[in-house]
C-alpha cells in the first residue's frame, strides 16, 4: 500500500484536485512522490480516450492505475514504468513523470504529444531510467541535451524535432539504442557520437543533416545497425568502416555520397543488409563485398558505379535480394548468380550488361521478380526462370534477345507482369501462354513475333494492358480476351485484318484502343460506342469501309479519335462537334464529303487533320475550301431544303406576332417613370426577371452620381453618353434589339434608362475576372476552353441573332471570366458596333462587371 494513503484520505476530493492542480503547475516542484507525480503528468494532456480514467486522486493505488507498472517491494511501492503508447493523448510532455524516483521505462509513443520536449528533461531524470520512446508524436523543437547515464533506449524517431544534434550526445554514454530519425534535424553529426562505445543500434534516418559521415564512426565497435539514409550526406563513405566487425545492416541510401566503395567493407563479416542505393558513387564494386557471405540484401542501384560484376557472387549462398539498376555496369551477367539457391529478386537494368542471360537462371533460384531491362543483351530467353513457380514479374524489354517464348513461361501460371518488348522475339504464341491466370500487363510490342491469335482461346481474366503493336500478327483480331478488366489494347502495326470485332464493345473499362496500321476492312462498329470510357480511339491506316457512326459522339470522355486514312465514306457526323471532351480529330485521307462541323474540336482544327477528303468548310481555319450553299446537286436534298425553308417561314410569322403581343404587354410592365431636375426620366427593360423590376430610376441615378456603377452586386450601371443631342432616335430602338440577345457567353443588357440629358445602360452584374487580368497565368486547357465560349457567342452573334450584329474589333478588356472559365463578352454598343457616325463613342462604353 502507497504511503501517502492516509493523508489523501483525510482530505475532501474536490478541494484535493484544486490543490493539487494548483500545486504542480507551479514550477518549483519538490515532492518526490509518484502518486503526486502521476497526478500532475495527467493533468498536463488531454486523454480523449479515457485510458487514464482511474488515474484519479481518490485511486490512490496507482500501481494498479492503467499504463502502471510498480517494483515488488511491499514496504515502498515505486512506479517503475509507465506504458502509455497508442492511446491518442495529447497534449505537452510536462516534466514530472521523468522525476518519478525509480522509474525506469517511460513509453509514450504513438500519441498526438506536441509542442517542445522540457529542456530540463535529462537534468531532472532519475538516475534509474533506462527506456524512453516519445516517438510518433508531433514533438517540436531541439533534442534536449545533458544526460542520464542509466539510458539504455531514447527513441525520439517520428517527430518534428529541428536544430542541430546536440555537441555533448556523447555523453548518453551508456546507449545501446539511439533513434532520432525521422525529424529535421540539420547540422552535422557531432564528433563526440563515438563516446557512445556500447551503442548498438543508431538511425538518423531522415533528417536534414548534411556534412560528411564521421571517422569517429568507425570507432563504435558495437554497432549492429547503421541507418543515415535520407538525409543530405556528401564525402565518401569512411575507409575504415570495415572495422565495424559486428555491423549487420549498413544503410545509407539517398545521400550525396560520392567515391568508391571503400576495399575495407570486406571486414563486415556480419553484414545482412548493404544498401547504397541513391547516391553518387562511382568505380567497381570492390571484390571484397562478394566475400560478405551472410548478406541477404544487396542494393547499390541509382549511382555511376561501373565495371563488372565478377563470378564470385556466387559465394553469397544467402542472398535473397540483388539490385544494381541504373549504374553502369559492363560485362556480361555472371552465370554464377544462378547458383545462388535463395536468390529472389534479381534486378539489374539499366546498365550495360552484353551478353546472355545465364542459361541456368531461375532452375536452382527462387525467382520471384527478374528485371534485366534496358541493357544490350542477347541470345534466348532461357526456359527456367520459372522454375520456382513463385515467377510474377518478368522484364527483359529493351534489350536484343531473339527466339521465341520458351514453353516453361507459357506455362508459368504465377507470371502476373509481363514486359518483352523491344527485343527481337519471334515465334507464334502458344495456346498456353495467352491463358495466364494472373496476367495484368503484358507488352510484347515491338517484337517479331507472327501467327494468328484470332483462333486460339484467350483466357487472361486479369488482363488490364495488352499491346501487341510492331509485331508480324495476322488474320482477324481475337473476339475476346477473357477479361473484362481491360483498359489498354494496343495492336497496332501488323498485319491484323477482318472486321473489327462487334465483342469490343463489351471492354466496358477500356481507356485506349489502338488498331492502326493493320489491314482492317469493314465497318466501325456502333458497339464501340459501349465502352464508356475510352479516351483514346486510333483506327488509323486501315481500309474501313461506311460511315463514320453517329454513335461515336455519345461516348463520354472520348478525347483523341483517330480515323485517319481509311476508305470512310459519308460526311461527317454533325454532333461529332458537341462532344465536349474531344480535343484531336483526325479524319483525314477518307472518302468523306459536306461540311465540316463548326463546334468543339473542329473549331480549330489542324488542316492535316481533314486532308485528302471531299470536304468543305463553313467558318473554321481548316484550309478546305468554302461550302457553296447554293450549290446543291441533290434532287431529294433540294426538296428537303424547301420543306425546310417553308417550316422556318411559318415559324418566323408565328414569332413575329408572338413578339408584337409580348412587346405591348412589355410596354405597359415595364415603363417606368419619374420627373426630376432633369427632366422625364424613362427606365425600360428588357428582361422580364424580379431582379431587372426591383430597380429604380433613382438606384440607377444615385449609383450614377456616386461613381459607383455596382447595383447590390447584380446590376451595373453604364453611361451611354454625355451628349444626349449626338444620339440619334434610332439608336434608341437599336439598344432595344440589342437588349434581347440572350447567349451564355454575352453579359446580358437588362435595360435602359434615358431623358433628355442622357442615357445609362443597365448590364447584369457577371462575377469574375477581366480575360486581360488572368491571360498570362491560363493553362492550355482554360485557354481552350475560354477560347470556345467566345467562339460560340461570336457566331451566335454574327449568324444565328436577328440582328445584323457585328463585332469589330474584340479585347481582352471587353471579356469577364467566371470561376468556371466561362467567358462572358461585354458588347459596348448595341447596331453601332461597326459604324461609329452613329454618335457612339466606343469610350462611352466601358466593360461591366470589372471587380472594383
Ligand atoms: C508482499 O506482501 C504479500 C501479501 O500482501 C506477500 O504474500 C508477499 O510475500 C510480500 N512480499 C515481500 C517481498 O515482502
Ligand atoms: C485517435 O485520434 C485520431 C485523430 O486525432 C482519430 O482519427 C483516431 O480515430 C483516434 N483513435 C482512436 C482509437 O480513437
Ligand atoms: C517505440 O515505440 C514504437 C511504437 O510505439 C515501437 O515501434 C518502437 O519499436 C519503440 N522503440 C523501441 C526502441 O522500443
Ligand atoms: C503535427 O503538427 C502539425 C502542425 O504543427 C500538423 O499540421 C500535423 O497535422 C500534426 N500531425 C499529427 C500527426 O498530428
Ligand atoms: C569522450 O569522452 C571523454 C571522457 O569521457 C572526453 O574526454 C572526450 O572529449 C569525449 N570525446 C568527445 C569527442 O566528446
Ligand atoms: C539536400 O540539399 C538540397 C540542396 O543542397 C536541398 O534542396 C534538399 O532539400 C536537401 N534534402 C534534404 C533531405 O534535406
Ligand atoms: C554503354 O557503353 C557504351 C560504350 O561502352 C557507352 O557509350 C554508353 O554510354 C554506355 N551506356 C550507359 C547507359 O552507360
Ligand atoms: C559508363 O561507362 C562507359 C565506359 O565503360 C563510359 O564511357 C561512360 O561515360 C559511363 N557512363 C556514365 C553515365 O558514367
Ligand atoms: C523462396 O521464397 C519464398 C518467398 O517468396 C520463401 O517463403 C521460401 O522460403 C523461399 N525458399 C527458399 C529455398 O529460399
Ligand atoms: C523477323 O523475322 C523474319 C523471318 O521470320 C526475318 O526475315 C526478319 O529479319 C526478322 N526481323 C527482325 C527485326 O528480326
Ligand atoms: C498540324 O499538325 C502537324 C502534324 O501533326 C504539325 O506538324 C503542325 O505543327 C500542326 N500545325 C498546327 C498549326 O498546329
Ligand atoms: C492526321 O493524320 C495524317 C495521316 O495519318 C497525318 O499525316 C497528320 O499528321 C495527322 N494530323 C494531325 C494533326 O494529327
Amino acid at each position: 500500500m502507497a504511503r501517502k494513503r492516509q493523508s489523501s484520505s483525510q482530505t475532501t476530493l474536490p478541494t484535493l484536485c484544486i490543490i493539487f492542480s494548483l500545486f504542480f503547475n507551479a514550477s518549483a516542484l519538490h515532492v518526490d512522490d509518484d502518486f503526486q507525480l502521476l497526478l500532475s503528468f495527467k493533468a498536463s494532456i488531454n486523454d480523449p480516450l479515457h485510458f487514464l480514467s482511474d488515474w484519479t486522486p481518490a485511486n490512490t493505488n496507482f500501481c494498479n492505475w492503467h499504463g502502471i507498472t510498480c517494483n515488488n517491494n511491499n514496504d515502498s511501492s515505486r512506479v517503475i514504468s509507465v506504458e502509455l503508447s497508442g492511446k491518442n493523448i495529447s497534449g505537452k510532455i510536462s516534466s514530472p513523470i521523468f522525476r518519478l524516483p525509480g522509474i525506469e521505462s517511460i513509453d509514450l509513443s504513438s500519441n498526438q504529444l506536441t509542442g517542445g520536449i522540457p529542456t530540463d528533461m535529462f537534468s531532472a531524470a532519475s538516475n534509474s531510467l533506462r527506456y524512453l520512446n516519445l516517438s510518433n508524436n508531433n514533438l517540436t523543437g531541439p533534442v534536449p541535451t545533458g544526460s542520464v547515464f542509466s539510458l539504455e533506449t531514447l527513441d525520439l524517431s517520428n517527430n518534428m524535432l529541428s536544430g542541430k544534434i546536440p555537441r555533448d550526445i556523447g555523453e548518453f554514454s551508456g546507449l545501446k539504442f539511439l533513434d532520432l530519425g525521422g525529424n529535421v534535424l540539420s547540422g552535422e553529426i557531432p564528433n563526440s557520437v563515438s563516446n557512445i562505445s556500447g551503442l548498438v543500434y543508431f538511425t538518423l534516418a531522415s533528417n536534414q543533416l548534411v556534412g560528411k559521415i564521421p571517422r569517429e564512426l568507425c570507432l563504435m565497435k558495437s554497432l549492429k545497425w547503421i541507418y543515415l539514409g535520407y538525409n543530405n550526406f556528401s564525402g565518401e563513405i569512411p575507409t575504415d568502416i570495415g572495422e565495424l566487425t559486428s555491423l549487420q545492416h549498413l544503410d545509407l541510401v539517398y545521400n550525396k555520397l560520392t567515391g568508391q566503395i571503400p576495399p575495407s567493407i570486406g571486414g563486415l563479416t556480419e553484414l545482412r543488409y548493404f544498401f547504397l542505393y541513391q547516391n553518387r558513387l562511382t568505380g567497381p564494386v570492390p571484390q571484397a563485398v562478394f566475400g560478405l557471405k551472410k548478406l541477404v540484401s544487396l542494393d547499390f542501384s541509382d549511382n555511376y558505379l561501373s565495371g563488372e560484376i565478377p563470378e564470385a557472387v556466387s559465394q553469397l549462398r544467402q542472398l535473397e535480394i540483388l539490385h544494381l539498376f541504373s549504374n553502369n555496369f559492363t560485362g556480361k551477367i555472371p552465370t554464377g548468380l544462378a547458383s545462388l539457391p535463395r536468390l529472389q529478386v534479381l534486378q539489374l537494368w539499366s546498365n550495360n550488361f552484353s551478353g546472355e542471360i545465364p542459361r541456368d537462371l531461375g532452375r536452382r533460384n527462387n525467382l520471384t521478380i527478374l528485371d534485366l531491362s534496358t541493357n544490350r543483351l542477347v541470345g534466348e530467353i532461357p526456359g527456367g526462370l520459372c522454375d520456382s513457380g513463385r515467377l510474377f514479374k518478368l522484364i527483359l524489354f529493351s534489350n536484343s534477345l531473339q527466339g521465341g517464348v520458351p514453353m516453361s513461361l507459357s506455362q508459368c501460371k504465377s507470371l502476373r507482369r509481363v514486359r518483352l518488348q523491344n527485343n527481337g522475339l519471334s515465334g507464334e504464341l502458344s495456346a498456353d501462354f495467352t491463358e495466364l491466370p494472373l496476367v495484368y500487363f503484358l507488352d510484347i510490342s515491338g517484337n517479331n513475333f507472327s501467327g494468328e491469335i484470332g483462333d486460339r482461346r484467350w483466357n487472361m481474366p486479369s488482363l488490364q494492358m495488352l499491346n501487341l503493336a510492331r509485331n508480324r500478327f495476322s488474320g482477324p483480331l481475337s473476339e475476346d480476351f477473357g477479361s473484362e478488366k481491360l483498359e489498354n489494347l494496343v495492336a497496332s502495326e501488323n498485319r491484323f485484318s477482318g472486321d473489327i470485332p462487334r465483342s469490343f464493345g463489351k471492354f466496358l473499362r477500356l481507356m485506349q484502343l489502338d488498331l492502326s496500321s493493320n489491314e482492317l476492312s469493314g465497318e466501325i462498329p456502333e458497339e464501340l460506342s459501349s465502352c464508356e470510357r475510352l479516351v483514346s480511339l486510333d483506327l488509323s491506316h486501315n481500309q474501313l469501309t461506311g460511315e463514320i457512326p453517329v454513335s461515336l459522339a455519345r461516348m463520354p470522355v472520348l478525347g483523341e479519335l483517330d480515323l485517319s486514312d481509311n476508305e470512310l465514306s459519308g460526311e461527317i457526323p454533325r454532333n461529332l462537334g458537341r462532344v465536349e471532351s474531344l480535343v484531336q480529330v483526325n479524319v483525314s485521307h477518307n472518302h468523306l464529303h459536306g461540311s465540316l462541323p463548326s463546334t468543339g474540336a473542329f473549331l480549330a482544327i489542324n488542316a492535316s487533320a481533314v486532308a485528302g477528303n471531299s470536304l468543305c468548310d463553313g467558318d473554321t481555319p481548316s484550309g478546305l475550301p468554302p461550302c457553296k450553299k447554293g450549290l446543291i446537286r441533290n434532287a431529294v436534298r433540294l426538296t428537303w431544303w424547301l420543306v425546310l425553308i417553308t417550316c422556318l417561314l411559318v415559324a418566323l410569322v408565328v414569332v413575329v406576332v408572338l413578339v408584337v403581343f409580348v412587346r405591348r404587354r412589355k410596354g405597359v410592365l415595364e415603363l417606368k417613370r419619374v420627373e426630376n431636375e432633369d427632366g422625364i426620366w424613362e427606365l425600360q427593360f428588357f428582361d422580364q426577371s424580379k431582379l431587372a423590376k426591383s430597380v429604380t430610376i433613382t438606384d440607377i441615378l444615385l449609383s450614377a452620381r456616386e461613381g459607383n456603377p455596382i447595383i447590390d452586386s447584380k446590376l451595373v450601371v453604364k453611361k451611354m453618353s454625355d451628349n444626349v443631342n449626338s444620339i440619334s432616335p434610332s439608336v434608341w430602338s437599336d439598344v432595344e434589339e440589342f437588349g434581347k440577345i440572350r447567349h451564355r457567353n454575352v453579359i446580358k443588357l437588362i435595360g435602359m434608362c434615358r431623358s433628355q440629358k442622357g442615357g445609362y445602360l443597365v448590364y447584369e452584374y457577371c462575377e469574375g475576372k477581366l480575360l486581360s487580368e488572368v491571360l498570362r497565368s491560363l493553362s492550355w486547357e482554360r485557354r481552350r476552353k475560354i477560347a470556345i465560349g467566345i467562339a460560340k457567342a461570336l457566331r451566335f452573334l454574327h449568324c444565328c441573332c436577328s440582328l445584323s450584329v457585328v463585332v469589330g474589333r474584340l479585347s481582352p478588356e471587353e471579356i469577364v471570366v467566371d470561376e468556371k472559365d466561362e467567358p462572358r463578352l461585354s458588347l459596348r454598343a448595341p447596331g453601332m458596333m461597326c459604324s461609329e457616325s452613329k454618335g457612339f463613342t466606343s469610350s462611352a462604353y466601358v466593360a461591366p462587371g470589372k471587380p472594383h
